[in-house]
This record gives C-alpha cells, structure tokens and sequence, in this order.
C-alpha cells in the first residue's frame, strides 16, 4: 500500500495548476447517458473517481474512451441498464446514474451505495425525488430497481435538506421528462451549474441557475456536444491552505476566485494576503504565522464541509483558538486524532471542534481515514517538524490529480513509497 514521506518546515512558493472538479467531473459523466450523439468532456481530472465512473458507464455498453484530459462517449451501444454493488460500493457518486438511465431508457438497476467513513448518507431523497416524477422504486437485496412505464413525468420535487448529488440525479432526469419539474430547495453548489451549463449544451432546458429552485422542461432527446470541466474550487483551497500553513505564496491557476468567495475570506482573516486574478488566486502569509479562524459548514455559497479538514489543520498551528462545527455530516472529524497524534490540541464536542493553535507540529506516523482528511495530514506534515508517513493514501489519490508533482513544484518534499 502506497504511503506517503513528507519532510516538514519548507517554505511553499510557486504555481500551481488546478485541475478540473472531481465533483463536476462525475456528474458529468454521468449526463453522457442522456445522450443520443457523441459527446466530449474535457478538463477531466485523472482520478480514481473519474476511472472508477467510466468503468461504470462502460459497463453499460456504453462506447467511452479516456484519453489525456478527455473522455469521449457514445451510447448507442448501451445494453443494459445494471450498476453492480462491486463498483458502486467504491464510489457513492455512482448513483448518479440512477436519473439519466430512468429517465432516458425508463428502467435502471444500481446497487445502493451504502455508507461512508464520514456518515451514513442514505439516498432517500434522490429515491423521493424520482418517485415525484412518475418512477416506481423498489429497493431489494441491496438494490434500488426504478422502472416507469413510457416516460418520466414533470412534477414539484421539494427536498428535506440540501443534497448536492440529490438535486444532480434528479435535475438530469427531469431534462428529459414530459413537461415541467421544479427543484425547490435544489443545492447551489458551482458543480450543479456546471452540470447545468453541459446539460443546456445538449439541449436542455434549464432556468433558475445558481439559486435554490430549478425549473426543468422536459424535452423530446439530448445531443452530444463538447464540454470542459470547471476548475476545482476544493483543490484550489487545498493548496492555498498549503501556503498559509507553510507561511509561503502560492498562486493557483486555471481557477477561478468566484468559486471559493467564502474560503478567501477565511484566509484573509487568518492574516493572508490573497490576490485575485480573472483565473487565478495568489495566496501570500509572508512568513507569518496565521491566526486561528472558527467557521461553520454550510451549502453553498457559504463554507463547504470538502474544505473544513483543510482549514483545521491550519488553524492547529494559528495564533489563538478557534471554533468549527460540521453541519454537512455527521462524523467529520476523523483527522482530528490523527492530527493531535502530531501535536495539535483540539478538543472534539459531538459537532464542534474547539482548536487550539501550538506553536508548532511535530512528525508522526498518521493514516489517512477519507479523502478530504487526508489531505489535512499532508498539510500538517508539511508545517511539521521531521519526517511524517502517511499511510492509505488511497484516499487521496480519489480527488488530488498529480498530488505529488504539484506539491514538488512548490518546493515540498514529498515523496510516494510503497510497502
Ligand atoms: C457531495 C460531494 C461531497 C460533498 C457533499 C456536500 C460529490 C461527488 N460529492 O456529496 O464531496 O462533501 O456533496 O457538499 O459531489 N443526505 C440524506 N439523504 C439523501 C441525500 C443526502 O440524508 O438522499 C444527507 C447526507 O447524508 C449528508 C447531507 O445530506 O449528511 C449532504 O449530502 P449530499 O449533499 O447529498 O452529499 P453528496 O452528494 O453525497
């Protein structure tokens, strides 16, 4: 099993290159079935996730290439409509193929995904939403069956909670439903509107952009087109925190600063000095050391649950003490002892963290628990005194593209062992 051997204390300075979401990317892939002529994603992270999806689809018959950056696919070779429990259990997102394959060939079998290291997270309301547009759903043997006789009808979907992959499955089912269906409570993230955007290319028809209510009017089939992936705002953080935590400058690139508005500001309160370019964001500490900031999870605009493990790990080394609480789940704060294990205080009350900065870090072997906590570790090792070994950093290589050589162009000394 790959670990990773981090020496701390160097200064990050330099570019980096963001990549294309990962939470865009999977949605993406997942309209391809809607599809009736080729289509052609580009900007696409090479990532566990993303190969784990084109598995999937594949799976289905469906003709799709992953080349370079770009992954092109044409269904008119599906055949089936089953995604097994063996891919489904490596990745939630896979139930995202649930709504287009209802909707586009009335029928889907795909196994229920199950729990996760960071809570329980059922799929009762993206089941709710499909039955509100005409599906009939059974769940057996760890399966969700969805069947509807002719097409999927329009109708009012209103969630119980903000669900990101919810309001996705659910908005790529109602593109090709008799009539119109109206998303209330839909979640805003930027992945949703570049799921919309690539959607409106094909064809749909789409209204109420970036805000909570959806209107979707059905239409008769959807074109192939090409499309690119937008940049990945939790990957911009990530390295952003990779200076505050260093005290050094970084500047990301091929971002965009709309993004992550609310995690700027959290940086910038911590004694940051952040830059903004059209696509771009420079992130400069000037070698000081970052004061600690309490922020709570929320959807978005407001701060994402993908960037809290991140910005613990930075407030472990702030000046003074700070707040977090998890609204999103429900156990989200596995890296809190692992990050202790390397000196850091924090104390852990049901969904509050109170985080009390030290001065500095030390080395330890830790192992990383998901992916996004993963990546607080590798923060901390690099902030930290000695040498840090990061253990099942599978998770990571789930949503980081190129983790390393990105690192590397900063000046990090990480490198990748195995055994
Ligand atoms: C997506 C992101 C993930 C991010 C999360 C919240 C992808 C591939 N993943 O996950 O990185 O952390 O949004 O921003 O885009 N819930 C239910 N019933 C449901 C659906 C959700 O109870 O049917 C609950 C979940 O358990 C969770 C909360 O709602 O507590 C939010 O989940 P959701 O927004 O659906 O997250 P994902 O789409 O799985």
């Amino acid at each position: 099993m790959d670990k990773f051997l981090i020496q701390g204390g160097q200064k990050l300075e330099g570019e980096v290159r963001i990549s294309g979401a990962k939470n865009a990317a999977l949605p993406l892939l997942a309209a391809t079935i809607l599809a009736d002529s080729p289509i052609r994603i580009s900007n696409m992270p090479n990532l566990r996730d993303v190969n784990t999806l084109v598995k999937l689809i594949a799976g289905l018959g469906v003709a799709i290439e992953y080349a370079g950056d770009t992954v092109t696919a044409d269904t008119s070779t599906l055949n089936n409509q089953f995604a097994p429990y063996d891919l489904v259990k490596t990745m939630r997102a896979s139930i995202l193929v649930l709504g287009p394959l209802v909707a586009r060939y009335g029928e889907a079998k795909v196994s229920l995904p199950g729990g996760c290291a960071i809570g329980s997270r059922p799929v009762d309301q993206h089941l709710k939403a499909l039955e509100a547009l005409g599906a009939h759903i059974e769940v057996e043997n760890g399966y969700v069956h969805a069947k509807v006789d002719g097409r999927l009808k329009g109708g009012e979907v209103i969630f119980d909670m903000v669900t990101v992959g919810g309001t996705e499955n659910i908005l790529m089912a109602a593109t090709l439903a008799d009539g119109v269906t109206t998303i209330r409570n839909a979640a805003r993230e930027p992945e949703i509107t570049d799921l919309a955007n690539m959607l409106i290319k094909m064809g749909a028809k789409i209204e109420g952009l970036d805000t909570d209510t959806l209107v979707v009017t059905g239409v008769e089939s959807l074109h192939g087109c090409d499309y690119a992936v937008v940049a990945d705002r939790i990957e911009t953080g990530s390295y952003l925190a990779a200076a505050a935590i260093t005290g050094g400058r970084v500047r990301t690139t091929h971002t965009d600063p709309a993004l992550l508005e609310c995690v700027l500001d959290k940086f910038e309160e911590m004694g940051a000095e952040v830059t903004r370019g059209e696509d771009w964001i420079e992130l400069d500490m000037q070698g000081k050391r970052p004061k600690a900031v309490s922020f709570r999870t929320l959807p978005h605009p407001d701060f994402p649950t993908d960037m809290q493990a991140q910005l613990m790990a930075v407030n472990a080394i702030g000046r003074g003490f700070a707040t977090i609480s998890e609204t999103i789940f429900e156990n989200r704060f596995m890296h809190v002892p692992e990050l202790s294990r390397m000196g850091a205080n924090i104390q852990v009350e049901g969904n509050d963290a109170v985080v009390t900065g030290v001065e500095k870090l030390s080395a330890a072997p830790v192992m990383a628990t998901d992916l996004r906590a993963s990546f607080s570790l590798v923060l901390a090792a690099l902030a930290a005194e000695g040498e840090t070994l990061i253990d099942r950093i599978y998770h990571i290589d789930r949503g980081y593209e190129h983790i390393e050589a990105k690192l590397q162009g900063i000046g990090a000394k990480i490198k990748r062992v195995s055994g």
